[in-house]
């Protein structure tokens, strides 16, 4: 089954890391990957402190923090060699907390 990601494309995540979508585009070139993955923005995924965050699929993994260096190494190892980065999930401590 082909890779589906989801980067959020909410306020915080945004304004955190204004260049992941092309970074991340970027890295799939470079893995042979682009056209092989669909890469989707998403609305908010309730870790907005953490962001940018990225939502993998299938397996429901969620990246929190994903920058240019992180993105870049989660589509070589999760996507190109088939094994997440377990050190970048988030956390259930990590999400949003009710105002
Ligand atoms: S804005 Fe990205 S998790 Fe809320």
């Amino acid at each position: 089954m082909p890779y589906r990601l989801y980067l959020c494309a909410g306020l915080h995540c945004a304004a955190r890391g204004p260049g992941t979508h092309a970074t991340l585009e970027h890295a799939l070139w470079e893995a042979g990957l682009l056209g092989a993955v669909e890469l989707h923005l998403s609305g908010c995924q309730d870790h907005c402190d953490h962001g940018p965050n990225l939502l993998v699929q299938p397996g429901n993994y969620r990246y929190v923090g994903v920058t240019p260096e992180r993105a870049a190494a989660i589509i070589a190892r999760h996507l190109r060699d088939g094994l997440p980065v377990l050190d970048w999930q988030a956390t259930p401590e990590l999400r949003r907390k009710a105002p």
